[in-house]
């Protein structure tokens, strides 16, 4: 047999896995040492009320033989279904319910939509970006072209009229940078993308934390990206659902590449190699956007932003230059110095014991940054503020 070489082109581990293992040894070497984390992006807010009820519920009716359900529709319920298709209404966007698909969060289908791929296309991506673009499309042995991301376009790449690509990926409050994209930059990326006949994936994982009316949620804000995006969403970051996976994929009817329909592909694809997510995890997933579940993930999402608040005032009183941290839950900084990435995770972790994440994982852009997280606990994301500002 052969195995895919394409794994030899990829780094040992995975980016946020490395950290982990860093983490794991200093802590295992230094057992008397509290270790502050503000590396992945991982909440720490249970999930909210109004969720917990319907969750609880539903288990519940999993023990009742007249309320028990067995397999569901491998693209989600219907009723969880239309309560993502209200919540879009609220920033203008009307989506055919056949459009979405429900999953186990954004990061799979990211990954799993490349099953509609031929791996003879030039892909797109942000340097610095999400790693799993990167990644994916590595393992799959497709040819990738970078796009340069700094300072000097606020992390926030155009599209250049005589780069080919057919399939690009976008990040929307960013990660890393928490750079966001406006409408008309929006605009722009869908204009070059019908032109070129190219696929955009973008990935709204951060949307919630967008509180200017001026700035986008989602593509399909944008006219004309019904004929060239997919936009995949998660309940992670907007609802506390890292541990409990729920996350959405929008796939719209009018996407047709190669005279076939990538919705009608999804679906073929979903129905024969996943069934579905959980019946208590959509009932949970559904609460969240209710009016009442909306009202308690906003109090949780406060918590966050101000914990970014106070981050964001920590480095500018240090003098240090970074983005991020206003439209989004992640911070953005130079290594002071001149250190590079790992070199400041060591020396962070060793005099400070705390934890982030180099910038160099994201791309070779970002070598030379650091990523912090808001999803701390406010005491923690204070102590961990305090330790840096006495390590700088
Ligand atoms: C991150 O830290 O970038 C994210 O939490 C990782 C993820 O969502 O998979």
């Amino acid at each position: 047999m052969k195995i895919n070489e394409n794994y030899r082109s990829l780094e040992t581990s995975y980016l946020f896995s490395q950290v982990a293992a860093k983490k794991a040894a200093y802590q295992a070497a230094h057992p008397d040492q509290r270790i502050l984390s503000l590396g992945i992006g991982d909440v720490t807010r249970p999930l909210p009320t109004p969720v917990v009820q319907a969750f609880t519920e539903a288990v519940l009716d999993q023990g009742d033989p007249s309320r028990f359900h067995g397999y569901g529709p491998e693209q989600g319920y219907d009723f969880l279904k239309e309560s993502i298709q209200q919540y879009y209404r609220r920033f203008g966007v009307e989506l055919p319910i056949d459009d979405l698909f429900i999953s186990d969060g954004a990061k799979c289908d990211l990954g799993n939509i490349l099953d509609l791929f031929d791996t003879d296309n030039t892909v797109l991506i942000p340097d610095p970006v999400y790693p799993v673009y990167r990644d994916t499309n590595q393992m799959a042995g497709r040819r990738i072209a970078y796009l340069p991301a700094g300072p000097e376009n606020g992390f926030l790449p155009m599209p250049d009229p005589d780069q080919k690509a057919d399939i690009i990926y976008l990040c929307s409050p960013n990660n890393p940078t928490g750079a966001v994209y406006t409408k008309a930059q929006l605009a722009e990326w869908v204009d070059y993308a019908n032109k070129q006949g190219a696929v955009i994936l973008f990935d709204a994982a951060y949307e919630a934390f967008v509180t200017s009316p001026e700035l986008p949620h989602s593509i399909y804000e944008i006219e004309g990206a019904r004929e060239c995006a997919i936009e995949v969403c998660s309940l992670s970051k907007t609802a506390g659902f890292t541990g409990t996976r729920c996350g959405y994929t929008v796939v719209p009817q009018e996407l047709i590449r190669g005279g076939l329909s990538l919705r009608a592909m999804w679906l073929r694809r979903q129905t024969t190699k996943f069934n579905g997510v959980s019946y208590p995890v959509q009932r949970a997933a559904a609460a969240a956007f209710s009016d009442e579940g909306m009202a308690a993930c906003q109090e949780v999402l406060s918590i966050y932003r101000s914990n970014a608040r106070l981050m964001h005032e920590a480095l500018e009183q240090a003098g240090i230059w970074h983005t991020g941290g206003i439209h989004s839950p992640y911070l953005w900084m130079k290594c002071p110095h001149g250190l590079s990435s790992w070199e400041f995770f060591d020396q962070l972790l060793e005099k400070a014991q705390v934890i982030g994440t180099p910038g160099c994982g994201f791309g070779t852009n970002g070598e030379g940054f650091f990523r912090l997280t808001a999803f701390g606990t406010p005491e923690d994301t204070a102590e961990a503020m305090e330790r840096i500002r006495k390590f700088l």
